[in-house]
């Protein structure tokens, strides 16, 4: 059975004490969810998060990661540093970091191959632009991204890689891909890991939906049988919102 898990990705949202009160709150009104629930704030809150949501049940996650462990890399946070603050999950290759920071597939793959070593979960995100939807390429640049981020990761460290549908298209615009669209692609994506390990792996894999869910979506898109949970960057911004979504 495969738990259902709903992620907020809070992006460069969120001083030391908007983070406080955001993290505070969502734990209180998360409590008693069957779902797992994770927040990813910003880096200059992630200290802080940490204590807010330590023993409770809400798990906490970095919203990127440094392809190396240690040394002359300016700007960038190392796995080390993430592990001391408490960090269980990374997200990768977010679509922001692939189009907006040039990150390649290779660049993805060095860094989940290294947060897997790390003993780190990873949120793999994958997604294709509005371009390649029209043009018919979907499930192509999907099934691209998936084998060269996994490349070199064995069927045992897939067991810590929970995968996001995110259709670049859908996210921050208030388009949302229909639930039937997103299930379609969610169960090529499980198809795809049946190919690449076995019809075990791709039955426990975790396939969040991320794009623009939203309280009043969120049920539609999580009743969907391929559709595990969420990925969500606006609507987990507000306690109460994201907290709809984890009850949806
Ligand atoms: P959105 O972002 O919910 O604001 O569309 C989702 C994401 O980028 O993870």
């Amino acid at each position: 059975m495969r738990k259902r898990f709903v992620a907020g990705n809070w992006k460069m949202h969120m001083n030391i004490a908007e983070a406080e009160a955001l993290a505070s709150a969502i734990v209180e009104r998360t409590k008693g969810t069957d779902f797992r629930v994770l927040v990813a704030p910003p880096f200059t809150a992630l200290h802080t998060v940490s204590k807010i949501v330590a023993g409770s049940h809400v798990e906490l996650g970095a919203q990127n990661m440094a392809a190396a462990e240690k040394g002359a890399h300016t700007g960038e946070i190392s796995p080390l540093m993430l592990a001391d603050i408490g960090v269980s999950s990374v997200i990768l290759g977010h679509s922001e970091r692939r189009h907006d920071y040039g990150e390649s597939d290779s660049l993805i793959n060095s860094k989940v191959v290294l947060a897997l070593s790390h003993g780190f979960e990873v949120i793999l995100c994958v997604g294709e632009t509005l371009e390649e939807r029209d043009t018919g390429k979907a499930e192509r640049v999907v099934g691209t991204q998936l084998e060269s981020g996994l490349a070199g990761v064995s069927e045992d460290l897939l067991a810590r890689v929970v995968v996001a549908y995110e259709p670049v298209w859908a996210i921050g615009t208030g388009r949302t891909a229909t639930p039937e669209d997103a299930d379609a692609i969610h169960a090529h994506i499980r198809r795809a890991i049946g190919d690449m390990y076995s019809s075990a792996a791709a039955e426990s894999l975790v396939i969040q939906y991320g794009g623009s869910v939203k309280p009043d979506n969120a049920s539609g898109l999580l009743g969907k049988e391929n559709i595990d949970g969420a990925l969500v960057g606006g609507a987990s911004l507000k306690a109460e919102d994201f907290a709809a979504i984890v009850n949806a």
